[in-house]
């Protein structure tokens, strides 16, 4: 959507030019003016379009990720949501070909200004992903790695102890700390890979299809367990499972692919995002209720 479009048709949205844009001899560019920030703004994407070599993925997004809410990424595979959802910390970095275009503001900040530090971003903003990644070290070693390499001295069991307390573990694994993560079950690890995550205090989870490797009963504890940290946690979360993104989230994003007939790919685009209730009872997007009534082709 071209900018003078946006302006139009969403009117609500600041008018440019941003906090990141703006030239200004006495601040850093990379610096957002107070008034620019909307306070419960964690996250707003400014057109953007991530390119793997010459294909785009997904294009022209515009969004805005509220603070301690759950937003959740629905669509058909394909659709780009891994893709986009890797903007969000700059994990794109690591995928040679990858390029992204637009802005990812976090805090009225570009996540891509030249300035930022992607270990720092990493830190503030924490991933988990589809399958349960633990490192082949013991339980307690798991959590105490990130914020051993972030500088925190000393004895770190009391770190440890919280994050594996509030990812729901603590129970189970407290007699064991120094067993060998490898040995916990699919579940067990996932909640590990979150408390790992929440060892370094990052503000923010992103985290993709985290429970499409468990059992219905390991699901449902970690979708308790997001219910329980959203109160002090921004979370995005992929799931191909509707019925997990009703039950679980605040605001929904619905992506779709359109085929560009001359070159025989698919481009990812967002063709709807409101209030999860909305989304499900009453969407404004026909392709979204062809979707969510599972009539989608
Ligand atoms: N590392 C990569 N290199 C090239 N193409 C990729 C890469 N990762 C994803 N893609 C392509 O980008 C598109 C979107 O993929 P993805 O973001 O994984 O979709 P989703 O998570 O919605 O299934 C797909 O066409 C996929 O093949
Ligand atoms: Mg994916």
């Amino acid at each position: 959507m071209a900018p003078e479009t946006r302006t139009q048709s969403q009117p609500e949205k600041r008018s440019e030019p941003t906090a990141a844009t703006r030239v200004d001899a006495n601040r850093p560019v990379a610096e957002p003016r107070p008034e620019d920030i909307d306070p419960t703004a964690v996250f707003d994407l400014e057109d953007l379009s991530v390119y793997y070599g010459s294909f785009r993925a997904i294009r022209n997004v515009d969004m805005t990720v509220c603070q301690k809410q759950i937003t959740a990424f629905i669509g058909p595979s394909g659709c780009g949501k891994t893709t986009l959802l890797r903007c969000f910390n700059r994990m794109n970095d690591l995928v040679d070909i990858a390029r992204v275009e637009g802005k990812v503001l976090y805090h009225g900040v570009n996540l891509y200004d030249s300035a930022v530090n992607p270990v720092e971003v990493r830190r503030r903003i924490g991933m988990v992903f589809q399958k349960p990644n633990p490192f082949p070290k013991s339980i307690y070693d798991n959590i105490a790695f990130g914020p051993k390499v972030a500088g925190v001295k000393g004895d770190l069991g009391e770190v440890v102890e919280r994050s594996l307390r509030r990812a729901a573990l603590w129970d189970e694994v407290k007699d064991r700390l120094k067993d060998s993560a490898m040995g916990l079950s699919g579940g067990q690890q996932q909640r590990l890979c979150i408390a790992r995550a929440l060892a370094v205090d990052p503000e923010v989870i992103l985290m993709d299809e985290p429970c499409s490797a468990l059992d219905p009963i390991a699901t449902g504890r970690i979708e308790d367990l997001m219910e329980e940290i959203k109160s002090e946690y921004t979370i995005l979360i992929v799931t191909h499972n509707m019925q997990q993104a009703a039950r679980v989230s605040d605001r929904c994003a619905f992506f779709t692919a359109e085929v560009n007939e001359t070159s025989d790919t698919r481009t990812g685009i967002l063709v709807e995002f409101d209030r999860t209730e909305k989304m499900f009872s009453n969407p404004s997007d026909e392709r979204t209720e062809n979707y969510v009534t599972g009539r989608f082709g």
